[in-house]
């Protein structure tokens, strides 16, 4: 595991989020009150990508089937649509230095 740079502070508005590729890994990096939070960006229910959902304030919500995951503790927060129990998001650990982003990975 090792920072990797993503990106300046600028390029993540507040609440606003985005997609970023490290690695090979697809993350979704959020931007909650000037903080900056990573989990994975493919849902835990049939891999869609989170980053095409909507985000309402800490908890974002899958395009397909409407599972909901908090953006800072990957939590789960809602099932799918479709009743299936699933699975929490993985989060990643992010430092910000010089205004610059770095997740762990
Ligand atoms: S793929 Fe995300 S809720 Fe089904």
């Amino acid at each position: 595991m090792e920072f990797v740079k993503i990106g300046l502070l600028s390029d993540f508005p507040e609440g606003k989020m985005r997609k970023v590729e490290v690695k090979g890994k697809e993350l979704l990096v959020v931007n909650i009150n000037g903080e900056i939070y990573s989990i994975d960006n493919i849902c835990t229910h049939e891999e869609c990508p989170l980053s095409d959902g909507f985000l309402q304030d800490e908890v974002v919500t899958c395009p397909c089937h409407l599972a909901q995951f908090n953006v800072k503790t990957g939590k789960k927060v809602a099932n799918p649509a479709t009743g299936e129990d699933i699975e929490d998001e993985q989060t990643f650990k992010v430092k910000v230095e010089n205004s610059e982003v770095f997740v762990e990975v």
